[in-house]
This record gives C-alpha cells, structure tokens and sequence, in this order.
C-alpha cells in the first residue's frame, strides 16, 4: 500500500514506554520490577469494596440506579481537598481515571504546535499525549520545592520576544510528591506561577492555565499537606485541579475527578459526552459510599503506614548497596524515588547500566523518558525512577540488591 488510512494522531501515537517495560517484565519471569507505578496489592480494599457493593446492589433504592446510565452533567460529587480550597461543586467533573481528565484537558485547550509548560522531568505518560497531539512543550528547571520561577520567567520571556507567547495554553504541575522526583512544591510556588502566569496573560490574548495534578496528595506519609492552588486569589478562573481515586482507593477502579474553571468545564463536558457518556455509573456509586460512609478517610492511614514503610525499606537498601555516588531525596509521599548516577554513567534505555540491570533481573524507569522533547533543553541521562509502589518488602530488598550490584560493576 502506498498510503494510509491512519490519521496523523494515529501515525503519530507510540506504544507508551510503560507498556514495553511491563512487557519486558513479562518476558523475564524472574525480574523484579522498581518501574511500574502500580500500588501495593495488599493494602487494597477487598473488604470494603465488597461490603460497598453488596449495600448497593442490595438496596432496592440504589441497585438498579447504580447500573442505569446517568447524565454526564449528573457526576458530580464532593471530592478530598483542604477546607481552605473553596470550590463550587458546579466546577466538579468526574473521569474515567484522571488521566482521561488530562486527556481531555489538554485536547480542548491545544492544538497541533501549541506549548504546554511542563516540569522538567514529568509525568512521562503525559508526555505521551502530547507526543501523539503533536504538542510542544518548554520543561521547566525544578527545585527542591517546585519549579524554578526564574526559569519560567525566562521561558514565557523568550517566548514573548519570539512572537510564541500565544501558543502558550497552560503550566501543568505534578503538585505533590511528584511522580517521577517525588518533590512537592510549596504553596509560594504555586502563589508565584499563578501570579507569573496571570501576568503574561495579556500579550498571550487569553488566559493561561495552572493545572495542577494532585495525583498522590493523598499519599502523603510525612510532613504537613500543603493547599493546593486551589485556595489562591483567582483559582477560580485560572487554575485546574485533578485527583484520583486510583492511587489511595483502587487503581482497578479508575474514577477520577477534576474541578475547573466553569467555561472550560462546559467544553470538557462535551467532549466527555462524545467520548463515553460519563464515568461509570457503578463505580461512582461505590466511591460515593466508600467517602460517605468514612470507609475511603480510615483506609488512607493505614495504607500511608505501609509505603511509609516500604519507602524506608527502599532507602535503607540503597544505603547498604548503592555507591556513594548515587544521590536520591528521601520521600515525603507517593511511590517513587529518583536516583542520580554520577554523571559519566548513563541510565537511558539503550544504556549499559539498563541492560546490565535487566541481566541482573531488575527494572527501572529510565530517568530520560521523563524529559520532555524541548528543542532549549537538554535531556540528562543519568537518572533512574525506582518505585516501592508494588513491590513486596523483600523484592524490594532484593531488587535494590540487584540494582546495587550493577551499579557497583559500572562504576
Ligand atoms: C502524576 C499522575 N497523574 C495522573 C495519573 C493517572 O492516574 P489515574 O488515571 O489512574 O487516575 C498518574 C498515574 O500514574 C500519575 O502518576
């Protein structure tokens, strides 16, 4: 055939990374995967989840409502942020996890060649969607506790002079120990994009978004929880919040939620509607139950327990195993710690250290997949995204004994 029927998108979409390194996990029955951001399989809530159902599906009242189709427009319920993130459930939207939400988002705001702002490094499965849209992206230099508001400032700068300012549609933050560093960003930050945000609103001719992932706000095992951007002056009109009910209830469930500004809701809404009438009518139900009932809010400590647990198991072995020259934060929350090799020694998929590791039957999440494809940046490949997300104790020992050993052999 010369040509073909696939649209540009189709030509254009990759089987996601994650996929090839879950298949790679497949085919070496005796790896131990650090890549996959799964959860950890005991603590999900079997019981719970079977009582919930049971009660619905008992009830003459609820069960045949909960398996009805509903409205899209109907999915709307109260959702977990702080007391001081005011928001009016009219702004709320529940998605068929939330990465659907950031789907959908980024589809209404962008078109092909329009800039997203995005942290450097980043939510890699994001990166996908904007891979297959034909997007572009500026990554942004992080700090310790968030993006380097200087660096932003220059990028929206040079993009200004270059005349690009509006193909600018938004800044996306992975708020809370973010998926892949595991950093969190204070509240100043967020206060200081917002307002660096809003200020080049007028040479962009329209507004510019901040939406903020809070993906693993809810997975928090140490340090204070710090408010979202929700709670800023003018959130209402300028910022977008996504939660997930995946990563502290079930992520077989997939629900998620976001609250937005009203016009982009109604647009989001829409194109949901086109996309799959609404989420689940059922599952929303049992996570309706699960927070009214407080089932959801007394499940959380306990599973906060465990990675707290499961991280420190995973540090502890990087201190007996890793060579001193490997450096990595101690997680505040989330599944995932970020390691930095000493700079000589390359991590990227087609390195020797991949390689080596899956000789030595351990995976990890190649730092530079994490990196978005920004012409003014350079991508470092020294980095290495290990989670204790599903790996039992003692594969994680194991697996960072393993991942020890190979470092030690390349250095
Ligand atoms: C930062 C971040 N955002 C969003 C998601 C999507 O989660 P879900 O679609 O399960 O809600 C993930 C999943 O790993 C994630 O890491």
């Amino acid at each position: 055939m010369k040509t073909t029927a696939l649209s540009k998108l189709g030509q254009r979409t990759q089987t996601p990374p994650i996929s090839w390194l879950m298949k790679l996990a497949l085919d070496h029955p005796h790896l131990i995967s650090l890549a996959a951001g799964f959860t950890d399989n005991p603590s999900l809530p079997v019981e719970e989840t079977r009582a919930l159902l049971n009660e619905i599906l008992g009830s003459p009242r609820s069960r045949r409502a909960a398996l009805q189709a509903r409205n899209v427009r109907d999915a709307r319920r109260p959702v977990p942020v702080a007391a001081n993130e005011i928001y009016s459930p009219e702004r709320m939207l529940i998605t068929s996890g939330s990465q659907q939400l950031l789907y959908m988002l980024t589809e209404c705001l962008c078109d092909s060649g329009d800039i997203v702002l995005v942290e450097d490094p980043t939510y890699f499965v994001y990166l996908g969607i904007v891979q297959s849209h034909d997007f572009r992206c500026r990554g942004i230099r992080l700090a310790p506790d968030g993006i380097d508001l200087s660096h932003l400032e220059q990028t929206l700068e040079a993009l200004r002079r270059r005349g690009e300012l509006k193909r600018v549609k938004m800044l996306y933050l992975v708020s809370y120990s973010q998926n892949p560093t595991g950093l969190t960003t204070s509240f100043a930050k967020k206060a200081g994009a917002l307002a660096m945000l809003k200020r080049f609103e007028r040479a962009a001719g329209h507004r510019i978004y901040l939406l903020e992932d809070a993906a693993y706000r809810e997975l928090r095992f140490a340090g204070d929880d710090v408010a979202s951007a929700l709670a800023l002056e003018g959130a209402d009109e300028r910022v977008i919040y996504t939660g997930t009910y995946s990563k502290p209830f079930a992520t077989g469930v997939r629900v998620g939620f976001g609250i937005l500004p009203e016009p982009l809701l109604k647009v989001v809404l829409r194109v949901k509607a086109n996309h799959d009438f609404g989420t689940s009518n059922l599952l929303q139900q049992l996570l309706c139950r699960a927070l009214a009932s407080c089932r959801y809010e007394r499940h959380l400590p306990e599973l906060q327990r465990r990675y707290a647990r499961k991280a420190a198991t995973m540090t502890r072995a990087m201190r007996e195993h890793f060579p001193a020259e490997v450096r990595w934060r101690e997680p505040n929350g989330g599944l995932y710690v970020w390691a930095r090799c000493p700079k000589p020694l390359q991590s990227g998929v087609n390195s020797r250290l991949f390689r080596s590791a899956l000789k030595h039957d351990v995976l990890y999440v190649p730092g530079e997949l994490c990196y978005a494809n920004d012409p003014t940046r350079r991508k470092p490949n020294n980095e290495m995204r290990i989670s204790f997300g599903s790996a039992t104790e003692a594969d994680i020992r194991t697996g960072i004994a393993r991942l020890g050993a190979t470092l030690h052999e390349l250095l």
